[in-house]
């Protein structure tokens, strides 16, 4: 069997440790992989590199993708669908591996109702896709996080200043949320809980007015502000996304912060910090979880599926399930936010 694979979208930390278990047990069982450049770009131009052991034997550890990504959408691109097919009849590819988030998976979906063999392998540092209970690359994330507002933390209190601190997460809050805990923030701004502007200002001042004259306020950059005008969305990629670090929102609250307390208050865009270098150990045993799994599926010839995490156990599950339902931060998480900044009695 001729294994192709590709990696798309944002990049995650742990994506290296699902192509070195998928050529570990591909080469296991007997088959050769093929890697496509860039994501679904790369399959569409039939740019590809073989995967030989040689070629993984160091990546388990590494961050980013040896393969590169990119987030094209070939339902966007003229004859895309059909380019794909000739880049797997010409590569004789028998099955394919799609490493990425929901994005990536609808796009597998679709090729699989096509009738092309595939099974999707789910990524995101944004752990929003309800149907696995994690994804790889959101530990390291959260890590990256929590370690940059312990670093601010005692900044921050050296100069009695409050410092906004801007966490990814598109639609779910869950890494500014599990940081922000872990991190010790004071006031925690999620995409989930609308907190107006006037509310936030009054718990660090209240916390000022205390003895504390500091303070940490973890936003996710899909944090909507209550007062936000509807044009205010900027430039979208293939799938319709924004790019969500244009919208400013740890500057704005800062600024905000400043002109109604009187408070020095800074800010801090965590950015792409948060998905480079080495994925966690828990990362990467789960990266390699998916990854055996997945050439399980296609060695039992069972395409069209994704593997999932549910407990401890992997399991797979059809690829329409990927897209179905993002996992927004749900009620039992969002009273532990409301009891820390003292909104739950
Ligand atoms: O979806 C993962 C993610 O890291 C989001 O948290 C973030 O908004 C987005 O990707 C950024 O993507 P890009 O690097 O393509 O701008």
């Amino acid at each position: 069997m001729k294994i192709g694979i590709l990696t798309s979208g944002g990049d995650t930390p742990g994506m290296n440790a699902v192509i070195w278990a998928v050529q570990k047990r591909a080469s296991q069982l007997g088959f050769q992989v093929i890697g496509f450049r860039d994501g679904w770009k790369g399959l569409m131009e039939n740019d590809s590199i073989i995967l030989s052991s040689d070629r993984t034997k160091e990546i388990l550890s590494l961050g980013g993708t040896i393969l590169g990504s990119s987030r094209t959408n070939p339902f966007k691109r003229e004859d895309g669908l059909e380019k794909i097919k000739t880049a797997l009849e010409k590569n004789q590819i028998d099955a394919l591996v799609a490493i990425g988030g929901d994005d990536t998976l609808g796009v597998a979906r679709k090729l699989h109702d096509e009738g092309i063999p595939i099974v999707g392998v789910p990524k995101t540092i944004d752990n929003d896709l309800n149907a696995t209970d994690y994804t790889f690359g959101f530990n390291t994330a959260v890590t990256i996080a929590t370690e940059a507002l312990d670093r601010l933390a005692t900044t921050a209190k050296s100069h009695h200043r409050t410092i906004v601190v801007e966490i990814m997460g598109r639609h779910a809050g869950w890494i500014t949320l599990y940081s922000g805990i872990a991190g010790g923030a004071h006031v925690i701004l999620l995409p989930e809980l609308s907190i107006p502007m006037e509310k936030v200002a009054e718990l660090v001042k209240t916390r000022y007015d205390s003895s504390e004259k500091w303070a940490l306020v973890a936003v996710s950059e899909g944090y909507e502000f209550v007062e936000e005008s509807p044009e205010d969305v900027g430039e979208t990629d293939e799938f319709g996304h924004v790019r969500l670090e244009k919208r400013g929102v740890a500057q704005r609250i800062a600024d905000y912060i400043s002109k109604h307390t009187n408070i020095e208050t800074r800010h801090v865009v965590l950015g792409h910090t948060q998905r480079g270098g080495p994925p966690t150990a828990y990362d990467r045993v789960l990266s390699v979880r998916f990854g055996f799994h997945a050439v399980d599926l296609i060695k039992d010839k069972e395409f069209g599926y994704f593997p999932a995490l549910k407990g401890t156990q992997i399991i797979h599950l059809p690829l329409k399930d990927a897209v179905d339902q993002l996992k927004l931060v749900d009620e039992h998480h969002l009273r532990i936010a409301k009891i820390i900044m003292g909104l739950e009695s």
